[in-house]
């Protein structure tokens, strides 16, 4: 297996396996929205299903749908389809940040302020990020279109990373409660962030060769 086909198959399983988390537990709130057997050790899913079954909904395809964008060979063979799947993979996004933006208006002090500050930020920078990837598509100017999709994508996929670095305080320090723990959960997006921006700097002196070459 040559090196393009190797990352044409890991960096989506990858991203999936990322999103394992999260995704799961989206699936399992939509399940309890719609029989209604919301579990005792979830007060604000029974308080306010809809919100919390918007985010649900929107975390699913985003989780979901977003690794199969990534896959540059389905890009290739399949142009239709990304399209279509980035148009869902688009609404989504916009559902998830705004049902985020939404639930944070409805619980303001359900974590410490900078966390609280960070969902803010993160909601209205994938409101921001989104967008402006379809106007980069739209007007055919696709490394612009790349770029903000990274972006876009490790921002709400950072809820992946959450998961995993939270696994560690978890083990070694406990319930995951209080400022600490709101700090790491931070973490995640910072994270992605900083891989994000490396990816996006990696692919830079590889396309200035293509358009010498090709100019
Ligand atoms: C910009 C990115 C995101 C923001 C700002 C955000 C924001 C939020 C907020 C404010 C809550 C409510 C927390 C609370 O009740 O205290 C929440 C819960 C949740 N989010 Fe997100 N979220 C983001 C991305 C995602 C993604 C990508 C997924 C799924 C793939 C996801 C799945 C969930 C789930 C399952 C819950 C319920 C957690 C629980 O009940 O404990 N979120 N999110």
């Amino acid at each position: 297996m040559n090196r393009r086909s190797w990352t044409d198959i890991a960096v989506p399983a990858g991203l999936l396996g990322l999103g394992v988390i999260p995704v799961g537990f989206s699936a399992a709130i939509i399940t309890w929205s719609v029989t209604g057997a919301i579990p005792a050790d979830h007060p604000r899913l029974a308080e306010t299903p809809l919100p919390f079954a918007a985010h649900a909904i929107g975390g699913l395809l985003f989780g979901l749908l977003g690794p199969v964008q990534f896959a540059p060979r389905m890009r290739e063979r399949w142009p239709g389809f990304h399209r279509a799947s980035g148009r869902v993979f688009v609404g989504a996004g916009l559902l998830l940040a705004i049902s985020g933006l939404w639930l944070l208006a409805l619980y303001p002090a359900s974590a410490t302020w900078p966390l609280q500050s960070g969902r803010l930020l993160m909601s209205a920078a994938l409101l921001g990020c989104l967008p402006l990837a379809v106007r980069a598509a739209c007007g055919r100017d696709i490394q612009s279109h790349r770029d903000w999709m990274i972006r876009g994508y490790a921002i709400g996929i950072a809820a992946g990373t959450q998961a995993l670095v939270l696994f560690p305080y978890f083990l070694f320090i406990g319930e995951p409660k209080g400022l600490w723990s709101d700090l790491v959960l931070l973490s995640g997006w910072v994270i992605n962030l900083a891989v994000a921006e490396c990816a996006i700097r990696r692919a830079a002196p590889r396309r200035a060769t293509a358009l010498m070459a090709a100019g």
